[in-house]
């Protein structure tokens, strides 16, 4: 109970974009931040603190029934012209049809990092993507300097998001409502210029998150979603880089080989 106390929302959040369409709860029994989408707008909120390195979790709740061409997005971002960022975006659809999470990753304010999966799993604990540090052997650049802060979102993307942009959103329906709550962070918090972790924190200090690997399970987990749920990857799309793939992508495959050969 302590990490989700009652003013728990308010205290980590601050609504950012449509203001009447946002909703904080905040009670003995929930802290919930509601979102919806209208034709006059949608709504956003942020986190108040920056963090730098972390573990951050929170329960979505997405657009039920008919949710085509809405985009719920749960992201991190951090600021100015070359920043970071990591996104999940839940593209709705119509009734029954599955939601696909689309995942992107922007370092220096580039991202061209796609990745989609069906979300007929629960994502909870299962680990859907790896980006590894290779930075200082290969120069590509990692989101590890610029302090984030923690979106939530959700807006009207009717010319794109659902079956490519076939299925638009059906205003008749609105508001569309999602929620959010349970938000936890195990993070170093960044503050004037300063990070709350300092560089001789040990893990038993900051938590066991800060050298946490995905290890042997969550490789396996990772890969029966790739092999089973996985839509598009950025790094097999021959076609969008016929100039060759991303670094990223060949140092990744190098490794998978490996893997293999090892079985
Ligand atoms: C919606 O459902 C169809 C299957 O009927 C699927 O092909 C599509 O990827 C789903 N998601 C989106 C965002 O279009």
């Amino acid at each position: 109970m302590s990490a989700f106390d009652a003013a728990n929302m308010d205290q980590n959040f601050e609504i950012t974009w449509g203001n009447s369409h946002a909703h904080m709860i905040n009670n003995n029994i929930d802290q919930v931040i509601s979102l919806s989408l209208d034709k006059a707008s949608g709504s956003s909120f942020g986190s108040k603190n920056q963090y730098l390195f972390g573990k951050v979790d929170m329960q979505l709740k997405l657009v039920h029934g008919n949710s085509a061409g809405t985009v719920t997005s749960y992201y991190l971002h951090s600021e100015g012209l070359t920043w970071d960022e990591i996104d999940f975006e839940f593209l709705g659809n119509v009734s029954g049809d599955p939601y696909v999470v689309h995942n992107n990753i922007y370092t220096q304010g580039k991202g061209n990092r796609e990745q989609q999966f069906y979300l007929c799993f629960f994502v909870d604990g299962i680990p859907i993507r790896e980006f590894k540090n290779h930075e200082s052997t290969s120069g590509i650049s990692f989101p590890s300097k610029k302090p984030m802060r923690v979106y939530g979102s959700i807006w009207d993307a009717e010319d794109w998001a659902t079956k490519g942009g076939l299925v638009k959103t059906n205003w008749t329906e609105a508001p569309f409502t999602a929620s959010f709550k349970n938000f936890n962070a195990n993070a170093c918090v960044w503050s004037y210029a300063a990070s709350s972790c300092t560089s001789n924190s040990s893990s038993s200090s900051v938590g066991e998150w800060i050298t946490q690997g995905l290890g042997a399970i969550g490789e396996e987990k990772m890969k029966w979603v790739h092999r089973n749920y996985m839509i598009y990857n950025y790094c097999t799309d021959m076609k969008r880089f016929p100039n060759g793939l991303p670094p990223e992508c060949t140092i990744s495959v190098t490794k998978e080989s490996k893997f293999n050969t090892n079985k």
